[in-house]
């Protein structure tokens, strides 16, 4: 089956999902958006208040700040694939917790054997170490290992593993800006190499 398919499939199961408590309280499930064809995949936290009344990822102040940065290094949505760890919001914008994650992670999983993306931008401490331990590495304080990369092999070849801040601290952290504005260079650099 082509990918378009694969992932338009995918994206039905997700928004249709049961599997958890969230999605009695869910507007939309939030299953992903952007070119399955991305080299990049960008991966959030869970969806908030505007995500889950859009079914669209990052698309509150937080997807603002995330726009800004991607335009800054000449990119735009439809040129990366965002989504995140949970598909549907939790309650006032909690973390989501474990059995959360593990009941939605395999639906991240699938995707990302079906677009095998070149290089994965986890955003945020949740999905650092969902990540970094999916493809067996030890999660780290993020303020320790944000722009940093980590080179994993897959089935479908190597993955660059690049894990930043979550976006929405620069809205309450300027210097936090500064950082993911330098992360989002090294990103370009490491997208123009690969
Ligand atoms: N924060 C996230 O982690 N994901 C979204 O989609 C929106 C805000």
């Amino acid at each position: 089956m082509a990918k378009d398919e694969l992932m338009k499939k995918l994206e039905e199961r997700i928004r249709n999902c049961k599997k958890c408590p969230l999605s009695a309280l869910r507007t939309n499930a939030v299953p992903g958006s952007g070119s399955y064809d991305a080299k990049v995949m960008f991966v959030g936290e869970a969806p908030g208040y505007w995500e889950d009344q859009k079914g669209l990822p990052f698309v509150g102040r937080a997807g603002k700040v995330l726009d800004e940065l991607l335009s800054e290094i000449g990119l735009k949505r439809e040129d990366v694939y965002i989504t995140n760890i949970v598909k549907c919001r939790p309650p006032n914008n909690r973390d989501p917790n474990e059995d959360e994650i593990k009941a939605c992670s395999p639906y991240l999983d699938r995707q990302i054997d079906i677009i095998r993306p070149k290089i994965i931008v986890p955003l945020g401490r949740h999905s650092m170490s969902y990540i970094l331990r999916k493809f067996g590495f030890e999660a780290e304080p993020i303020s320790r290992i944000h722009g940093k990369t980590f080179e994993a092999r897959t089935l479908f070849g190597k993955v660059i593993i690049m894990p930043m801040y979550h976006p929405a601290v620069a809205l309450y952290r300027p210097q936090l800006k500064e950082e993911l504005r330098k992360d989002f260079k090294k990103l370009k650099n490491v997208l123009m190499n690969t």
